[in-house]
């Protein structure tokens, strides 16, 4: 549910007061596995297709990019917990020469190599994301980002699923640079 959701930033954002290099750009609050792969299809990520999640998390959306749509995928998460409990899952699933996690910042990275682009941050994020998106993407890259939309960009499609099965609705949004 959205609103968790902006509770958890609100509460995470509040407490994080300390000066940092790197900008928590949302909370960690993961995608359910059936989003997942709707985002993946909708984004229609082929085999040996190239993919970032941005902010990976636990590593969900990376892991089924690679296993399910065979995909090569790298996620970007800060949250060194977070990236090393998704790189030792990629090691117990021996998936480690299609899947990978980058231990950094998502506003350092670059992304000129992606095909298709996973988000689920926050909106003001994907405000401060979108000119290096714009910059960095080649033309065709396809992005897809969960609950909330990119100002200013039109997307190809929007796909709002009412119920994943536990009460919450998503809304799915398709762009194409
Ligand atoms: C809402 S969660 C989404 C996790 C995953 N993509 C999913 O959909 O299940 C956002 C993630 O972004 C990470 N994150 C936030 N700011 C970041 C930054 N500047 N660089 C890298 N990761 C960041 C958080 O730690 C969190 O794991």
């Amino acid at each position: 549910m959205r609103f968790t959701f902006w509770l958890l930033a609100f509460v995470a954002l509040a407490q994080d007061n300390k000066p940092q290099e790197v900008e928590k750009l949302a909370p960690y609050y993961p995608t359910p596995e059936t989003i997942v792969q709707k985002m993946l299809q909708l984004g229609e990520l082929k085999p040996g297709e190239k993919m970032f999640d941005l902010g990976s998390g636990d590593g969900r959306i990376v892991i089924m990019a690679a296993e399910k749509f065979r995909a090569n995928a790298v996620g970007v998460e800060w949250d060194k917990e977070l990236y090393k409990q998704s790189t030792d899952k990629i090691q117990s699933l021996r998936l480690q020469k299609t899947a990978k996690i980058i231990n950094g910042d998502i506003m350092q990275q670059d992304f000129s190599s992606a095909d298709m682009i996973t988000v689920y941050l926050l909106p003001n994020s994907n405000d401060k994301l979108r000119p290096i998106l714009e910059k960095q993407l080649k033309k065709g890259t396809r992005i897809v980002s969960h609950d909330f939309a990119f100002k200013d960009w039109k997307p190809e499609k929007e796909e709002t699923i009412d119920d994943d099965g536990e009460g919450r609705s998503h809304t799915l949004y398709l762009y194409r640079r």
